[in-house]
């Protein structure tokens, strides 16, 4: 029997040392293939609205479309920590929405879910985490509120923004989170957080001295022929998709696809028969 990822093992490897490794999934096989090479944690995250649907900020996402594909990488069974991405509008409006929307997650089979936001959430995590949902806080960048911000800009270069983000850090600590995602923020002020906190930080650009790391699956295996520049790229999946689909094509315009392996014929006795009763009724 495997032994499922829960919330708690990841303060666990806080204490421990051991690094947490996170990357986003959207699909039944991206859950198996990460779950295959031991990735810790796997998040459904907003990132879907960009890489799955083409939009060009994670906005228009909604609760349905993360339920969606929620199912799918639950369907994996994966030993990592499923964590669920509240959209923006599934949690701001009231606490009541925040909690029924995420217990939906739950229901789905997430085991987890996240929120942006700092200080100004820290309400709404309380509710969820005493209606028994468990809940991952997201600071520095936030992309929901990249138009409040001015972009999707380094947090914490400036000294007060930095003391911000250790604040809103310690309030969603208070509030009860059991780990925090640190996005695109000067790594001094992440690496203070970690050192501050008794719950992992995961880190996405923001340095080497968090507790883990997290990336999106299409930045990891080269999908997004344009990455961020904290992602590193693993491998060309989009060259190598590419250059699939092109031999598929020229096979087929070229008569190569099918082959004789790839299909299947009647027995000479049923074709016999076949074309019998096809002339019987004047079909042929
Ligand atoms: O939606 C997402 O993929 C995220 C990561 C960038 C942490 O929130």
């Amino acid at each position: 029997m495997i032994q499922k990822i829960l919330p708690h093992d990841f303060i666990k490897m806080k204490k421990a040392g051991k690094k947490i490794i996170m990357v986003t999934a959207y699909t039944y096989y991206q859950a198996k293939v990460a779950d295959e090479v031991g990735i810790d944690g796997i998040l459904v995250g907003d990132s879907l609205g960009m890489v799955i649907m083409g939009y060009t900020s994670t906005l228009p996402v909604t609760f349905e479309e993360v339920l969606h594909h929620v199912r799918a990488v639950v369907n994996a069974k994966p030993k990592a920590l499923i964590v669920a991405d509240m959209p923006f509008l599934s949690y701001e409006v009231s606490t009541s929405d925040a909690v029924r929307n995420a217990g939906m997650f739950l229901k789905a089979g997430a085991d987890a879910v996240k929120l942006e936001g700092g200080s100004e959430i820290t309400n709404k995590v309380e509710a969820l985490v005493k209606a028994g949902i468990p809940v991952m806080g997201h600071i520095g960048l936030n992309p929901q509120r990249y138009l409040v911000t001015g972009g999707y800009k380094l947090r914490g270069k400036k000294a007060e923004d930095a003391l911000q983000i250790v604040e809103s850090a310690r309030a969603l600590q208070e509030a009860g989170v059991f780990s925090i995602v640190i996005e695109n923020t000067a790594a001094q002020v992440a690496e203070e957080v970690t050192k501050q906190l008794k719950v992992p930080t995961i880190c996405i650009g923001a340095g080497p001295s968090c507790d883990g790391q997290i990336l999106v699956f299409h930045d990891v295996v080269g999908l997004n022929p344009s990455p961020p520049y904290f992602a590193r790229q693993y491998a060309d999946a989009y060259g190598l998709f590419k250059n699939a689909l092109a031999n598929y094509l020229k096979d087929v315009k070229e008569g190569r696809f099918p082959g004789s392996m790839e299909f299947k014929m009647m027995s000479d006795e049923e074709e016999r028969k076949f074309y019998e009763m096809l002339r019987r009724r004047g079909l042929a």
